[in-house]
């Protein structure tokens, strides 16, 4: 069986990690490169089980550098480029990495696969935070970009270029917009597993502002799942919302997390508000489901499934945030107490 030739940057990462690990168990014709530059969110332990499966390929390497990403992008057949800096925090208190990694870093893949002969899919891996905040109603794809943070805007500009090279040069991109993810091994700065992990603690939990921020959750499965099926079923040129259909507030995502874990609701410990924070992101996903994708997932089961990861995995979780004696407090404390 010939093998297809797939480039995965990124997939060290929180959902590029279940890519590669859901991809190489469904596709027993992938070969799978991961092109990683390992920065403080991407780690080896993510693949700890598929590092050396014979159908994977791992290079520690940065997509700016066009010397390594560019011949890897040229080989491919299929690109998933998830890399990219990731915290809205950290693109607040510091924006530089997140314009040369997420915009700088995938026009250098782009010019790449301007050059590639046998690619036949270039799935730019963009967000729905490139909407910005939506009061009511869901965002479409043909919805205007109002991204109103660092971390959205370079997400936006490469949303939007990759889309040119389409247009421009006939790249076969297909954009996707995911709503928040959740799942295993994400990093302990997000919201589920730092609150997670703090709760098993028993350490505060540190929730912005009144709490009432709504985000739309989406297992990092069913996320898998729906780029399978672009991979194969989408169309060059388009974009597709990917959402998992869960509208929670913050605060009431809070109060389940800390019931499933039996910890007392005193641990929320309201903090100043993240400056410019999204009230709420909500996505239509009829042009997804109108290609037989529907998530598989339902909240109630996967956030209780996570946590439970979360709780049985501390080898995973413990060294990253004992690693940093600033961790705790840093995060706890980042926009100071209300
Ligand atoms: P993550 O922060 O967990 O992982 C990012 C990965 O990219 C890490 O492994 C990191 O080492 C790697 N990386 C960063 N800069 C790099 C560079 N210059 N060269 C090579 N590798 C580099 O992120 P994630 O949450 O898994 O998100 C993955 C993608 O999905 C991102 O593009 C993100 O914008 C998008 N997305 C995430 C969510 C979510 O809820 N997590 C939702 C929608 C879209
Ligand atoms: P986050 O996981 O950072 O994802 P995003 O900003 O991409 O949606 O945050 C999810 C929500 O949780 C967001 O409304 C901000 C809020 N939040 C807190 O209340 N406290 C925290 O410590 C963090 C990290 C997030």
């Amino acid at each position: 069986m010939s093998s297809v030739n797939v480039l995965v940057t990124g997939g060290a990462g929180f959902i590029g990690s279940n890519f590669v690990r859901s991809a190489l168990g469904r596709h027993p014709d992938w070969h799978v490169t991961t092109l990683d530059k390992l920065t403080y969110a991407g780690r080896r332990e993510n693949l700890h089980d598929v590092m050396d499966h014979p159908r994977h390929t791992f290079v520690h390497g940065d997509i700016l550098d066009g010397a390594t990403s560019g011949p890897l992008v040229e080989r491919a057949e299929v690109v998933v480029h998830f890399a990219a800096e990731t915290h809205v925090d950290r693109s607040i208190l510091a924006a530089g990495d997140f314009i040369r990694t997420d915009v700088e870093g995938t026009f250098v893949l782009l010019e790449a696969a301007r050059r590639a002969r046998s690619l036949r899919r270039f799935i730019q891996i963009s967000t729905d935070e490139v909407y910005g905040s939506v009061a009511s109603g869901a965002s479409r794809e043909t919805d205007e970009l109002r991204p109103r943070n660092p971390y959205a805007a370079s997400k936006a500009g490469a949303d939007r270029l990759a889309y040119s090279y389409w247009a421009t040069y006939d790249v076969p991109v297909i954009v996707t917009r995911a709503s928040n993810n959740y799942g295993p091994y994400q990093f302990p700065e997000k919201v589920i597993p730092l609150f997670v992990t703090n709760a098993i603690d028993d350490i505060p939990v540190p929730l912005y502002g009144d709490g009432r921020n709504v985000r739309d959750w989406l297992h990092a499965e069913d996320h898998c799942r729906a780029l399978d099926l672009l991979i194969d079923a989408g169309a060059s040129g388009e974009v597709y919302n990917i959402g998992g259909g869960n509208e929670v507030m913050n605060v009431d995502l809070t109060h389940r997390i800390l019931s499933h874990l039996g910890r007392p609701a005193s641990l929320i410990t309201p903090v100043a508000d993240r400056p410019g924070h999204d009230r709420r992101y909500c996505l239509d996903t009829s042009k997804l489901r109108g290609l037989g994708w529907t998530p598989q997932v339902p909240f109630e089961r996967g956030l209780g499934d996570i946590i439970d990861w979360y709780a049985a995995n501390e080898w995973w979780w413990r060294p990253i945030k004992e690693s940093d004696p600033a961790f705790r407090a840093y995060y706890r404390t980042q926009y100071g107490s209300r």
